[in-house]
């Protein structure tokens, strides 16, 4: 391909993508499908790489991949960004109506009314058609140039039509949804990382990020709230002048609304108190903006304020009641936690009488005893929750609050270990933490029991067929009502215990990973295996004899020796061995004998079946090994989906590639 056509067919190509980004982030309304899509970003990504001199900073190829910054800098506002003035209730509206009513005589004035998203401010300049600078508000005259991090969110344009004007700024409110935000802390809680507050502090974190990389994996949002500043002619009215922005290809809040008086602007704002939970974002209130320009210049800004416009807030979401006392629930990991017990009070609307209190340092960190006057929250996706006592009104009287030294649920005594905040009990058999153990125990990566999925797990616990994951192994005695269980059948029945007959035989480092013990991994288990050989030397191993292993640190020692020492745990494992199931490592099996010795496997993109660890350890079992590059001594490359360059320097190199499909029949047949 020569020069000139290349540099036609990577407009072409920006031209596509860039419409069917806007139908689809936008517009909400893709018209091709995702295959189809990424097609044309790797056509493009692939001719930009061999003709660089013609990728611009505006192709949706740069949306990610900027390097990490040392620090952002400063942007100085051209037009300040005004924050509003807040009314609490229909007469603080009505009474802020009366007096730009005053100022602006008999003059018509209509309104325009939008949800407030809690979420940050930003100001995008374009010039020339392009993207040239995002900030944050900062104090209004002058914010952080976060051009880098705006420009992986895909509902801002990178680029925008000729017809707009040569120089303009827009402003907007970046958010994460409620359903971002849960799904981000969730992953968050998974790595043991610090939860974000809410979804405004989460946005705002995110969109701070000196690595842009890491803002790309945010699923942040924006809704356009108006137009800045701009070159040349614009419309007369903010509502226009919102229909114009849309037609640029700005993305709109599809709620916003031209109202013709204020009983409407009531109107709209009581259907949102009722209503705003359902919204699939926070808002905090309403804004009222008048809608002509010429009106709005009229009233001008007092201060940071402008007279025009309004936040009309919803009902509070923080109330304050008595801490009537602290009660302990059991997570389904074992974690006891605290939560208030509240003289029944009426936050937003809805009447509360328990709240979190997440855990014990929390509590001391916070001072809150039992009987204060605590503030309580409820804010939209976050659990309710106490904030804090007031501590004016503190009589003495108040109680300190003390863990129990048992287990609420099955009376172990509990355990804290040094530097966690969670106070945990420590039985596998306590029933507040059969569930989760018990699909762990089955789960790929452990017993690999196919058949036991979340649903029977669960149908099989609520029955009382088992207990605790060594009654699973007493399922065969007990058939008849096994079959009989949610209708299962005879035929997946007899699959089920089939397969739980051949979980039996799975190697020492599985039946240690499945016990579920604190800490201890599948690569911890595996070291485990094969320094003891046997689940009863591990059991007698003091926290001193782990310490001595290399790798093991004093966290996973301290866990794993507080295992063995609970009782009811070492009852399941007599039970387990009683069943039969393996609880030595195999008399070493010549590495030779087994099936993949001597080839070495990479793994590389998302399986479908296993994840990459999962993938990995059957590849270990069967004597093959697992390199982390491909090399001339790599034999095999696994791929999944979205490869990256694993699979082209695996090409190069002739090595053998497979498929997830081939890969499956390959341990199949090598078994
Ligand atoms: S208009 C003078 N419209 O609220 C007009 N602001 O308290 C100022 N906000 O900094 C902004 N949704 O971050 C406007 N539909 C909306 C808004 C909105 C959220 C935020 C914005 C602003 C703050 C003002």
């Amino acid at each position: 391909m020569g020069d000139n056509e290349a540099k036609k067919r990577i407009e072409e190509l920006r031209g596509l993508i860039n419409y069917h980004n806007h139908r689809y982030y936008v517009l909400d309304s893709p018209e091709i499908s995702d295959e189809e899509y990424d097609k044309f970003m790797r056509e493009l990504q692939a001719l930009e790489e061999k003709y660089p001199q013609f990728v611009t900073p505006d192709s949706p190829t740069q949306r990610v991949g900027a390097a990490p910054l040392e620090e952002f800098g400063i942007v100085e506002h051209r037009v300040p960004l005004l924050s509003l003035g807040n009314v609490f209730s229909t007469e603080e509206l009505l009474a802020w109506h009366k007096r730009i009513s005053g100022l602006l005589g008999n003059q018509s004035c209509d309104f325009v009314a939008e949800p407030k998203m809690d979420g940050l401010a930003v100001a995008l300049v374009y010039e020339d058609g392009k993207l040239v600078t995002g900030s944050t508000r900062g104090d209004g005259y002058r914010g952080e140039d976060i051009t880098q991090n705006l420009k992986t969110i895909k509902s801002i344009p990178l680029a925008v039509p000729k017809t707009a004007p040569r120089l303009f700024e827009v402003r907007g409110e970046v958010f994460l949804s409620k359903k971002g935000f849960r799904k981000l802390n969730e992953e968050r809680a998974r790595a043991e990382l610090p939860l974000f507050a809410n979804p405004r502090n989460a946005a705002a974190g995110s969109v701070r990020q000196l690595d842009p990389r890491i803002t790309a994996q945010r699923p942040l949002d924006i809704y356009i709230y108006g137009m800045g500043w701009a070159e040349g002619q614009i419309p007369s009215t903010h509502w226009e002048t919102m229909e114009y922005l849309k037609s640029l290809g700005f993305k709109l809040n599809p709620h916003n609304a031209r109202l013709p008086n204020i009983d409407e602007v009531e109107k709209y704002y009581q259907g949102w108190v009722e209503q705003r939970e359902q919204l699939p974002y926070e808002a905090d209130g309403i804004v009222v903006k008048i809608n002509r320009f010429d009106l709005q210049e009229q009233l001008g800004v007092v201060g940071r304020e402008p007279r025009w416009a309004v936040a009309y807030k919803f009902p509070a979401t923080q109330a304050t009641t008595k801490l009537l006392d602290i009660g302990i629930s059991v997570g389904r990991t074992g974690t006891l936690n605290p939560y208030a017990i509240l003289e029944p009070v009426s936050v937003g609307g809805v009447i509360l009488k328990r709240a979190a209190l997440h855990n014990k340092d929390d509590i001391r960190r916070k001072d809150i005893r039992i009987g204060d006057t605590v503030v309580v929250q409820r804010a939209g996706e976050v659990i309710p929750e106490v904030v804090g006592p007031v501590l004016s009104l503190r009589t003495g009287g108040e109680k300190i609050f003390v863990m129990p030294p048992r287990c609420p649920v099955c009376g172990s005594e509990v355990v804290k270990p040094e530097g966690e905040a969670m106070t945990r009990c420590p039985n596998i058999s306590c029933a507040a933490q059969r569930y989760e153990l018990v699909k762990h125990f089955v789960s790929r990566g452990a017993m690999d029991i196919e058949g036991i999925g979340e649903k029977l797990a669960e149908a099989l616990l609520k029955s009382g067929l088992i207990k605790n994951v060594a009654d699973i192994y007493t399922l065969s005695d007990k058939r008849e009502e096994f079959v009989n269980l949610e209708r299962i059948g005879e035929k997946s029945a007899d699959n089920v215990l089939k397969a739980i007959e051949e979980s039996k035989h799975r190697p020492l480092a599985r039946v240690i990973f499945a016990l579920g013990i604190r800490h201890a991994g599948s690569e911890t288990a595996e070291i485990l295996a094969k320094h003891f050989g046997s689940i009863d030397k591990l059991a007698q191993a003091t926290e001193e004899d782990l310490m001595k292993i290399p790798s093991i640190g004093p966290k996973i020692a301290e866990s794993i020796a507080a295992f063995f020492k609970q009782k009811s745990n070492l009852k399941v494992i007599e039970k387990l061995k009683e069943a039969g199931v393996k609880m030595k490592a195999e008399a070493a099996k010549s590495q030779a004998a087994l099936s993949l010795a001597g080839r070495e496997f990479v793994v590389t993109g998302k399986l479908e079946s296993f994840t990459r660890t999962e993938a990995e350890g059957k590849i270990k079992e069967l004597g093959g090994s697992v390199g982390s590059s491909v090399t001339k001594k790599t034999t095999h490359l696994v791929v999944g989906a979205d490869p990256g360059s694993k699979l082209g320097r695996a090409r190069q190199l002739g090595t053998t590639i497979l498929d997830e499909k081939q890969f499956l029949k390959m341990l199949e047949e090598k078994k």
